[in-house]
Order: C-alpha cells, then sequence, then structure tokens
C-alpha cells in the first residue's frame, strides 16, 4: 500500500468509533478527508444520526456535500469525541499539526471534545517532535516583528506562503510563520514560550491531548492507546 492507501485505511477505519447520536469533531487534511467521506456515506445509507463540528472550511464544504448535518462549537455543549490527522506523533503521544494550517480550529475542536482520536499512516510516528516545521499562527500585525524575535532565538522561522508566492492565509485571515527546529527536545517549555508572545494567536503542538491513534501499517490499521 502506498501512502494514499494507507490514510484511507485509517480514515475509514475510524468511523468504527461513531456511535450512533454523537457529536464528532471533523478534523483536516488527506487523511480526514477519507474518514468524512466514510462518514457521510454511513449517514446517507445507514441512517446514522451524528451531529458534526467542523475544524475549516474545507471539511464543512465536503461535510455540507454529504449531507452531514453542522453545528459550531458555539452550538453544541460538548463534544463525543474528535478524529482528526497529524503530522507527527511521538513515542510518547505528543504531536505536532497545522500542515494544513488549520491548527486553531483544530485546537479549540480537540480542546472541547471528550475524546481525541488521531489517524495517521506510519510515516507519522517518530521517536522525537521536530522534523516536521512547527506551525505557529500569529496576527497579520507585527508578525514581521515576531518573525524577527524567533530568528533570534535560532526557531529558524519561514512565513508560510501560498503557490502564487503570496502569504498563506487562515480562515481566520491569520498569518503561519513555520519554525524548522530539526528537533524538539521539550515541547512543553516551547509551547510555553511559544503561547505567551503577543501577536501568536496559536501553535501547532498539541501535547497531552490525544487519547486514541490509528496507524496505517501494510499489516492493517494499528490501534494504539
Ligand atoms: C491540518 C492538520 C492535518 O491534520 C495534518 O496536516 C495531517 O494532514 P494529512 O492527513 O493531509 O497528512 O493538522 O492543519
Amino acid at each position: 500500500m502506498n501512502q494514499t492507501e494507507l490514510k484511507k485505511l485509517v480514515g475509514q477505519k475510524s468511523v468504527d468509533w461513531i456511535k450512533d447520536g454523537m457529536i464528532v469533531g471533523l478534523g483536516t487534511g488527506s487523511t480526514v478527508k477519507f474518514m468524512v467521506d466514510e462518514l457521510g456515506r454511513k449517514v446517507k445509507e445507514e441512517g446514522l444520526n451524528v451531529v458534526g463540528v467542523t475544524t475549516s472550511n474545507v471539511t464543512a464544504k465536503q461535510a455540507t456535500e454529504l449531507g452531514i448535518p453542522l453545528k459550531s462549537v458555539d452550538e453544541v455543549d460538548h463534544i463525543d469525541l474528535t478524529i482528526d490527522g497529524a503530522d507527527e506523533i511521538s513515542a510518547d503521544f505528543q504531536g505536532i499539526k497545522g500542515g494544513g494550517a488549520a491548527l486553531l480550529f483544530e485546537k479549540i475542536v480537540a480542546t472541547n471534545s471528550k475524546k481525541n482520536l488521531w489517524i495517521v499512516d506510519e510515516s507519522k510516528m517518530v521517536e522525537t517532535l521536530g522534523a516536521f516545521p512547527l506551525p505557529v499562527e500569529v496576527i497579520p500585525y507585527g508578525s514581521q516583528r515576531i518573525f524577527d524575535r524567533f530568528e533570534e532565538k535560532g526557531l529558524n522561522p519561514s512565513f508560510r506562503k501560498k503557490a502564487d508566492g503570496g502569504l498563506l492565509l487562515t480562515d481566520s485571515d491569520n498569518y503561519i510563520i513555520d519554525l524548522h527546529l530539526g528537533r524538539i527536545e521539550d515541547p512543553h517549555a516551547l509551547a510555553d514560550y511559544l503561547i505567551k508572545q503577543v501577536g501568536v494567536v496559536e501553535h501547532g503542538l498539541f501535547l497531552d491531548r490525544v487519547n486514541t491513534v490509528i496507524v496505517g501499517k501494510q499489516t492493517g490499521p494499528e490501534v494504539l492507546e
């Protein structure tokens, strides 16, 4: 199986965790896309009754087209389960997310969810976080100053750009600064530093947040809890 097939495998498998009547957080990304497709099929063909809470405009569009009923995070008093992808998961179950620039809504939905399930192909499982650039969402005003501060601190920042070379805007009209760190020795200390910087809206370190991971392997989906 290639990487896309592994993503499809775990995306489809994860829908087994969604039970009738649940309020479900729907993540973002190419792996989640397979999950949402399968959920849409179950809603349509099997009458599965769920409410989805989406984490990006892209997922909201897909879910709406599939007929999955949606509410915003502010319209529900709880979320039973959120299923999302990840860019890296370390041996101690910490994660980097935000490769799809949806980290802010993803973290809001994850924080308000009773359980979080991540779905990844095996290439995302690492010993230590940091090879994947760590996304930091910043408001545009003053973002060059934050960039300079990150540079002085040796965090190797780069503004995320679109294909046409312009700066990428998130669903909340913010910028993403990616930190090219190579290795993150102390994710909690880094998370603490980042969130204290004025103008930083959120960062892609998702720490102490996930309950279950489904890893797509050549031998089949492996469930880690
Ligand atoms: C989006 C994310 C995604 O979940 C993450 O980038 C994984 O994406 P993919 O399933 O396409 O590999 O955090 O902000």
